[in-house]
């Protein structure tokens, strides 16, 4: 049981001021994670709040207790390292017994709790190895192991799954959350991947260089990204952004770019209508881009007509790149497409799933709706 409160936390190393005011308040038993691009200072977040770091300015609060002087062990927090930091002359057992021992538990206790994890994790006939002798996966589920034993307030996961292959990775994703479910405790999680954020947190928070972008629930910051940033890095195949124009014409609001003349539906007319005459980035997703072929309803209006540069078949769909003028657009489209190199397609732009990020404040969404 612990909610989590960052106020106002800054962390200088020396001059340079690698996080900048951030405020994060999470809740008891919340799945939150930490996303954003290498060096954007996601670890040096959580290792602040685990107590490895001093913090240079504001407070952090673990249930209502600000830390900020106590000593880590005292913090009731496990962490899981990306390197899984085993000790390699110690068998798997004596690896996730060792935090205990040096707590001085009884080693009734140690015993029963190390059993318990294991079988949580499926790990019970490995306890004897060393962990030379493990698989990646194994090692992961064994520091995953050793934070469980200790039964911390919260969890905090430092990119644990980065060093699987991809299909090891998507399992102990599934196995992560089964058992944020089981423990009921808070969880803050790092991640670089943010497909890894998307499919795990209850809430994620997108940094770049120690600044929050955005927080929210993920579908929130999918629908609605709040600047070009976490529009471009949340999503894959990411964003397609042109730099446009909004004008007005025949009583309607376009978004115009050389041969490309786009209507804003009328559910986005009033959000957009006071950026008129500006310049701007228009933003659309590559799911939202449509084969006309396979469309039996659609605006003829969005219809764009693209060539086709290039052709990736993953399987439930298909990744177009395609020449626009002199832009290129991505696409996923049907499985089935016919597009063929070097040919022209006529493409549907759902422009209901547009979005406007003004160009004079790159970090400023005109707002999505
Ligand atoms: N002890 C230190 N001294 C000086 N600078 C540091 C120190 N630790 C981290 N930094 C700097 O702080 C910034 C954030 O580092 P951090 O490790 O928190 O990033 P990260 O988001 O975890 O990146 P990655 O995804 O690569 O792990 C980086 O620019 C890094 O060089
Ligand atoms: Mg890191």
């Amino acid at each position: 049981m612990a909610t989590v409160i960052f106020h106002h936390v800054t962390k200088r190393f020396g001059n340079t001021t690698a996080v900048e005011d951030f405020d994060l308040a999470i809740q008891d038993k919340e799945f939150v994670v930490l996303v954003g691009p290498s060096g954007c200072c996601k670890s040096t977040t959580l290792r602040m709040l685990a107590g490895l770091e001093k913090i240079t300015e504001g407070t952090i609060e673990i249930d209502g207790r600000v830390v900020n002087k106590i000593h880590p062990k005292d913090r009731d927090i496990a962490m899981v390292f990306q390197n899984y930091a085993l000790y390699p002359h110690m068998s798997v057992y004596k690896n996730m017994a060792f935090g205990l021992q040096l707590r001085r538990f009884p080693k009734k206790e140690i015993d029963r709790r190390v059993h318990e994890a294991a079988e949580i994790l499926e790990i019970s006939e490995l306890l004897k190895r060393k962990p030379r002798e493990l698989s990646g996966g194994q090692r992961q589920r064994v520091a995953v192991g050793r934070a469980i034993v200790r039964k911390p307030a919260v969890f905090l996961f430092d990119e644990p799954l980065s060093n699987l292959d991809a299909k090891l990775r998507v399992q102990m994703r599934g196995e992560i959350l089964k058992l944020h479910q089981r423990l009921q405790t808070t969880i803050i999680y790092v991640t670089h991947d943010q497909v890894e954020a998307m499919t795990m947190g209850s809430k994620i928070v997108i940094m770049r260089e120690g600044r929050t972008m955005q927080m929210g629930k993920p579908i929130e910051v999918y629908d609605n990204p709040d600047n070009r940033f976490v529009a471009g890095f949340i999503g894959s195949p990411a964003m397609n952004f042109l730099e446009a124009e909004l004008i007005e014409k025949d009583d309607a609001l376009w978004v115009r770019r050389d041969s490309l003349l786009l209507p804003v539906p009328d559910s986005k007319k009033q959000t957009y209508a006071e950026y008129k005459s500006e310049k701007c980035f228009f933003g659309i997703r590559p799911e939202h881009i449509y084969d006309k072929e396979f469309l039996k309803e659609y605006d003829p209006r969005y219809i764009i007509n693209a060539r086709v540069e290039l052709i990736e078949p993953v399987g439930s769909f298909v990744i177009l790149q395609i020449a626009l003028g002199n832009d290129t657009l991505v696409a996923q489209v049907d499985p089935h497409t016919r597009a063929a190199l070097n040919t022209e397609i006529e493409l549907v732009v759902d422009m209901e799933k547009m979005h406007l990020f003004s160009e004079t404040a790159p970090h400023l969404a005109l707002g999505t709706q």
